[in-house]
């Protein structure tokens, strides 16, 4: 109504309702290197295109005169409270995109009260993010370094910043072959000059500074690997735990057996993804693992979903087959890259929107009642 009413005085949405346009819009408006980081995926694409197909086989069965007039999609994820079960997806580098990066991707998050993850490869430093969040809540995306030191540095920062969750991701322990970047020969990382590279973690910028002989392509690949954990294996995970006295939830689940090794490790939730297929070419889809995932686990531990979310019907859908939550990429990147801050609250709201009425049209007055019976595979 607000768009609809707006709209008869002459003022209209920044940038697209639609995912779709909202992508093609951006590569108008971005230089190709920063496009197709953001756009591109793994090898041919075939994961990324898989995420989506896996939704177009699950359809609604909306039910009518069920009191659905008037939703109420708020609850507890984590521990954290939101209105809806959708939270940003942890995205790094934004500055690639928009000079307002994540401080204007977490005000817009916090602006409607979803949770925003904040990556470990952001380009504003872990305080800076926590200040423009104020009062919303605030998780912390952890690509796992593989000194102790370093990552017990980095955890009590967070932890000092209100961060109250950590989202360890998994699957990114070293970039995928993505010719997208590769043809552009971009990796947002060694972008301009100095430390004016669009990173922001002290002990990186501590590296830079001790060593100015280092020039910056050099120094990120440094960095790169410090905090990428190639040795990681389950029996790391009580390090974190000694570190991070909040949830930790592990990012990057595909596989049922993982799921059950991340309940056997007292983990309190996972993200099943793959990264938006931007990691392994030619993996499954993420919605198609999700419910033998969910069965894994038996309600030990909370189930969040990513890959592939782009409408209101996606999330419904993420939910029915027993997502506790969904996370949200590249969509409100494209928003950011559009108009900033504005740019992400008018894409966080359409899908909020979305959610909404795609809720109440099928008959779902809340969450609970959602279930398999209310989609049909086809
Ligand atoms: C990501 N993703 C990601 N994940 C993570 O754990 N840490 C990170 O720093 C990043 N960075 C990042 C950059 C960009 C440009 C994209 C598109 C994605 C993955 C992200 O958290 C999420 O898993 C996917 O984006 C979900 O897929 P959709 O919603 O983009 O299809």
């Amino acid at each position: 109504n607000e768009i609809y009413l707006q709209g008869l005085g002459g003022t209209f949405p920044p940038c697209s309702t639609d995912a779709v346009k909202l992508e093609e819009s951006a590569r108008e408006i971005l230089e190709p290197g920063p496009f197709w980081y953001v756009a591109g995926s793994a090898g041919s694409g075939a994961t990324a295109r898989a995420n989506r197909e896996a939704f177009d086989r699950w359809r609604l069965v909306p039910r009518m005169l069920t009191g659905a007039t008037e939703r109420d999609l708020s609850t507890t994820v984590l521990g954290t409270p939101v209105p809806a079960p959708v939270l940003l997806a942890p995205v790094g580098v934004q500055s690639i995109v928009h000079e307002g990066a994540e401080p204007a991707a977490a005000r817009a998050a916090a602006s409607v009260g979803l949770p925003y993850v904040m990556s470990t490869a952001s380009s504003t430093s872990i305080e800076d993010v926590a200040e423009a969040s104020g009062a919303g809540p605030r998780w912390f995306q952890l690509y796992w370094p593989t000194d102790n030191d370093v990552c017990a540095s980095i955890l009590a920062r967070a932890k000092a910043a209100g961060f109250t969750t950590l989202v360890v991701t998994l699957d990114t322990w070293t970039l995928a072959w993505r010719p997208n970047d590769l043809d552009h020969a971009y990796l947002p990382f060694i972008k301009g000059e100095g430390l004016g590279v669009p990173l922001s973690d002290p002990v990186f910028r501590g590296l830079l500074e001790q060593t100015p002989e280092l020039d910056p392509p050099t120094a990120i690949l440094r960095w790169i690997s410090m905090i990428t954990g190639t040795d990681s294996t389950w029996d790391r995970l009580p390090f974190l735990r000694e570190h991070w006295d909040g949830p930790i939830v592990l990012k990057g689940i595909q596989h049922s057996d993982d799921a059950r090794r991340a309940v056997d490790a007292g983990m309190d939730g996972i993200v099943v993804s793959n990264h938006g297929g931007r990691q392994v070419d030619g993996a499954v889809a993420s919605l198609d693992v999700l419910p033998e995932i969910v069965a894994a686990v038996g309600g030990r531990l909370e189930v969040l979903f990513d890959s592939g979310i782009r409408t209101g019907a996606d999330i419904v859908k993420a939910l029915a087959l027993g997502a506790k939550a969904v996370l949200v990429g590249r969509p409100w990147v494209y928003g950011l890259a559009h108009a900033g801050e504005e740019g992400v609250r008018h894409v966080l709201r359409s899908l909020l929107a979305d959610l909404d009425l795609t809720m109440g049209l099928s008959g779902h007055r809340t969450l609970s009642d959602l279930t398999p019976a209310s989609l049909r595979h086809s």
